[in-house]
């Protein structure tokens, strides 16, 4: 069995990810931590997992639960990963963390856009992006892992096929996201109270949302040059999802039977990322709950541009499921252990 320790574990990706893993076949929960919570059963802070997880929340010590744990995986506010994984990787231990701290390969890029000190910059190196679709290989080997951010999922797996086999005119993309309030996690704020989203969209982080750097990392590797993405995402009145519809110009006609074909060989084999049927398109509601990302393409012959329309849950395959997802990976196991089922509907 595989001993993982959860840090930040009552948080929303925190928590998804204490529930993914009391379900998984091959993993002891080692230690959950919790600031506001130590002390109490995990349950009591979310009685969904009442007679399913049973450990009391604990202080945040971490020399402790890694020297406990096989796989630590932190579920905390960007900035505080960076001494976690100087301690996991001290004791030969694996760390997944579901912030940003090590999904950068430039710390410059990172304290410019998290206004944050990098103060683990000897372990960028050996930094892997968890994107396993992407980075499957890298990830195998791996004992840091920075899983990636929830919009950057969305937008990276719906631009890879046509970026990797040169389609796309690379500055003309521009990806519209749309995600629900609990992208925005657990804490209170003004800005996610009831009566200020609900029957309400708006956008924000117009042109300096900090996940636009990750999105223009990854892209330009799989353009095999630097590029920049107008990204603009809103804030809907759902609990769960993100639907991200992007654009790009054609770099030649491309009809929509061949877009068609392109992603669905490019994604052969993908146990989570289900290409679509020509003529459906992608909901959030239809991922909901799962670790899939969904993926619709459609080319627009009269302006030349293709749409590509892109679903996850933004607490499974954008945090909790891909991080279960990257452990199953570094230790070997089959990709969807624990991660077999189909989301909730409606
Ligand atoms: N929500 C998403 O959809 C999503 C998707 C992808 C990635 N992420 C990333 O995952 C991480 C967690 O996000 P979240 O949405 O789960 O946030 P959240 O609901 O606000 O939870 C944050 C967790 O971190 C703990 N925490 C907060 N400040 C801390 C501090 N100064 N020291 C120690 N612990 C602290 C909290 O403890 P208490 O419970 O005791 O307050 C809680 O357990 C973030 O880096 C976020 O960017 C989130």
């Amino acid at each position: 069995m595989i001993k993982a320790g959860v840090i930040g574990a009552t948080g929303y990706a925190g928590a998804e990810l204490v529930r993914l893993l009391s379900g998984h076949p091959e993993v002891e929960l080692s230690g959950l931590t919790s600031r506001n919570y130590a002390g109490r059963p995990f349950w009591e802070v979310y009685p969904h997992l009442y007679k399913y997880v049973d450990p009391v929340c604990a202080e945040q010590d971490v020399p402790a639960l890694v020297a406990q744990s096989d796989v630590v995986f932190t579920a905390l506010p960007h900035g505080h990963a960076m001494a976690v994984a100087k301690e996991t990787l001290a004791q030969g231990k694996a760390l997944i963390d579901l912030g940003a701290d090590f999904r950068f390969r430039d710390a410059a890029t990172y304290e410019s856009w998290y206004k944050v000190e990098h103060t683990a910059r000897e372990l960028i190196a050996r930094a892997v992006y968890g994107l396993p679709e992407i980075h499957r290989e890298e990830i195998k080997v791996a004992r840091l892992v920075g899983n990636p951010g929830c919009y950057p999922t969305s937008a990276i797996l719906g631009l890879a096929p046509l970026l990797k086999e040169g389609w796309l005119e690379p500055d003309s993309i521009i990806i519209d996201s749309k995600s629900g309030v609990s992208g925005a996690g657990r804490g209170l704020s003004l800005n996610t109270h009831y009566c200020e989203v609900n029957e309400s969209i708006k956008a924000y982080g117009v042109a300096g949302h900090r996940h636009t750097p990750e999105i223009e990392q990854e892209l330009s590797a799989l353009a095999g040059r630097q590029l920049t993405v107008s990204f603009t995402p809103h804030l809907t009145p759902m609990l769960r999802g993100i639907l991200s519809t992007i654009y790009g110009r054609l770099t030649r006609p491309l009809s929509g039977g061949q877009a068609h074909a392109l992603y669905r060989d490019f994604y052969a084999g993908e146990r989570f990322v289900r290409v679509l049927p020509p003529g459906m398109l992608p909901a959030t509601k239809a991922v909901a709950g799962s670790n899939h990302c969904d993926l619709g393409v459609v080319v627009d012959g009269r302006t030349g541009r293709v749409v590509v329309v892109s679903a996850i849950d933004n607490l499974i395959k954008g945090a909790a499921g891909q991080a279960v997802q990257n452990m199953n990976i570094m230790s070997g196991l089959p990709e969807d252990t624990g991660l077999c089922g189909p989301g909730v509907y409606p």
